[in-house]
């Protein structure tokens, strides 16, 4: 469904490069729903414009399944009340298993992540499992 191989993403900045992604491994099977966290700047937005196809990697392999449908979603409920937050999720969520397609969502919300089937957590250019016992905000 979508495959990082050994991504690597820097932006040049007038201090110098500024690496982003620095290898980062990821599978997303069919089916699979999968929420992103990190601080902010950890690169999530990157990481979801690479699996948009909107920008290049430096180095390494994108590879993307064309069907069926992938949804990725940047904070998508950011600026919901709770209860339409969920139902939003809950769209999403039934939308994916109806199709067979895969979700990647990218959130600062536990509450958003605690759902979906896995959880990752980019920091310092990499991806680690996170299902961190981070209390619900
Ligand atoms: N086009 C660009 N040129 C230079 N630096 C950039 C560019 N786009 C992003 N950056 C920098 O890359 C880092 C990662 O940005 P990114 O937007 O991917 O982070 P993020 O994890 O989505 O953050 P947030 O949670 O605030 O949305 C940040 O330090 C950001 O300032
Ligand atoms: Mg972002």
């Amino acid at each position: 469904m979508l495959v990082f191989r050994q991504v690597h993403k820097a932006y040049a900045t007038p201090q110098g490069p500024l690496t982003v992604l620095a290898g980062v491994d990821l599978v997303l099977a069919p089916g699979e729903s999968l929420a992103l966290m990190g601080e902010s700047g950890s690169g999530k937005s990157t990481l979801l414009h690479l699996a948009a196809g909107l920008d290049l990697p430096d180095a390494g392999e994108v590879s993307l399944a064309p069907r069926p449908a992938l949804l990725l979603a940047d904070e998508p409920t950011g600026n919901l009340d709770e209860t339409t937050a969920g139902e939003v999720l809950e769209l999403l969520l039934a939308l994916v298993r109806d199709t067979g397609g895969a979700l990647l969502v990218v959130t600062h919300s536990p509450r958003v992540a605690a759902p979906l089937d896995r959880c990752l957590r980019l920091s310092r250019g990499r991806l680690a499992d996170d299902r961190s016992p981070e209390p619900l905000a």
